[in-house]
């Protein structure tokens, strides 16, 4: 008790800061004996990943002179639900005629904040920290307009969903899938069926407001995401029986007239924000994967799965904004995937990785290894004003999910 008072949680100061978070970030790393683990190295820079969110901010917790926590927290407006839009009414004089087109649904906006990177020192759990860290972030959330606050963590990660779910007031909301599939040494080969175009940022926005402005979790500011030089490029896919490769309408004629089954995704590169890299894998599981990547490599033709060279720093790219149409909208993605696979290909990364709704109909056309992959990851969510008038929607924290989810690549 006498401790917990004299912790302090202030704003972190890059220019003193760096060498205590980095300590608390590698401690955090070391993961129970014999177990693998995930190890995560910021290259130097403990805001990269809030940093290219519209909001951000990151505090830590320091004990006498020592850093012995951190938090980082973001905030941007995304779509919470749909409304319909209200018949447009053309008034003359005294006559009011309404058209008859259907109503369209709209997207219902909120201001939403997330936490990431919540990390307190082994030697000093259990005393308070992380809580005190939460809801310091949590006061600068409201302070800034946020009416809800969510969080991703591993299901099975007790410590932080006690900490949340029962000290902090959040409750479980989505539990998406995180798919994530190797960088072969070889090429994937693209069905000849197919044809895809390469879209440009202002194109891609038009596609994205006009087909998934209502889809959860959709960032208002899409255009800053496209635009973001971490964005690599937005991919369309039709039939070759629709469009030939020299043949792009323009995204006008597209919108009006889109053929029976397209499908879009982007690329985010995170190898430029973050490396990954496994630890605590036994040597004859190294030598496995290495011979694999050895034969793939040496004989790509052959098109055999070689295990990913994920026991040393690996960069990663993820695919955001994955949607489509139509019945062959599932081998429209699988198409786009593979030219995203010989996109990281070249890129040298060693996995592509996307998050997505566990109901995502597409999912199906995403090649990922269960192995590296994961089926739940959790959400939880929390109303932070909750003198909010009630909108058009309600609480969002108590509606269901959707079929589609948007994961924001900023924040992955
Ligand atoms: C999760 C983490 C940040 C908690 O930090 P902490 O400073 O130890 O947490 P607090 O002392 O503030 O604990 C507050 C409450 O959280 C819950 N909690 C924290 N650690 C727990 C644990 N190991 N088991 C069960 N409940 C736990 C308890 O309800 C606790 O209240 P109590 O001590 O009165 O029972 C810390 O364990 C950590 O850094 N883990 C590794 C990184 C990580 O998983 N981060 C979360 C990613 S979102």
């Amino acid at each position: 008790m006498g401790e917990e008072r004299m912790i302090v949680v202030r704003e972190f100061d890059p220019s003193r800061d760096g060498v205590g978070v980095e300590e608390v970030e590698r401690r955090c790393e070391v993961g129970p004996s014999g177990k693998l683990s995930l190890f995560t190295d910021l290259l130097g820079d403990p805001i990269c990943r809030v940093r290219h969110s519209p909001a951000f901010l990151m505090l830590v917790a320091e004990l006498g002179e020592e850093i012995v926590g951190m938090i980082r927290g973001c905030i941007k407006t995304v779509t919470c639900g749909k409304k319909l839009s209200r018949q447009v009414k053309i008034s003359a004089a005294a006559a009011t005629t309404t058209t008859n087109d259907p109503p369209k649904p709209l997207p219902v906006y909120t201001k939403l904040a997330y936490i990431l990177g919540l990390r307190v020192s082994p030697s000093h759990r259990r005393m308070g920290i992380g809580l005190k860290l939460v809801r310091t972030m949590e006061e600068w959330f409201r302070e800034n307009g946020a009416e809800y606050s969510y969080l991703a963590t591993e299901n099975d990660n007790h410590a932080s969903v006690q900490l949340f779910t029962d000290k902090c007031g959040y409750s479980k909301f989505r539990t998406p899938s995180i798919l994530v599939n190797p960088v072969f040494a070889h090429r994937i080969p693209i069905s000849n069926r197919v044809t895809i175009f390469q879209l440009d940022s202002h194109d891609a926005e038009l596609l994205y407001r006009r087909r998934f402005s209502t889809t959860e979790f959709f960032p208002r500011d899409i255009d800053s995401v496209l635009n973001n030089k971490l964005s690599l490029g937005t991919f369309l896919a039709v039939p070759r029986d629709s469009y030939k490769s020299d043949s792009w309408p323009g995204i006008d004629k597209f919108l009006f007239n889109p053929p029976e089954s397209w499908a879009v995704l982007s690329v985010w590169n995170c190898k430029d924000v973050f490396r990954l890299e496994v630890r605590g894998v036994s040597r004859v599981k190294r030598t496995f994967a290495t011979t694999t990547r050895m034969v793939d490599k040496a004989l790509p033709f052959l098109r055999l799965p070689s295990v990913p060279e994920v026991f040393r720093p690996f960069g990663l790219h993820f695919l955001y904004g994955l949607g489509g149409e139509g019945p062959r909208a599932v081998k429209m993605i699988k198409a786009l995937c593979a030219y995203a696979h010989n996109l990281a290909k070249e890129s040298g990364c060693g996995v592509v990785a996307t998050e997505v709704s566990s109901r995502e109909p597409l999912k199906l056309g995403i090649p990922h290894w269960n192995m590296l992959s994961c089926a739940e990851d959790l959400w939880c969510i929390k109303r932070l004003g909750e003198d909010y008038s009630d909108g058009s929607i309600g609480d969002w924290t108590k509606s269901p999910p959707g079929t589609s989810i948007f994961v924001d690549p900023r924040e992955f």
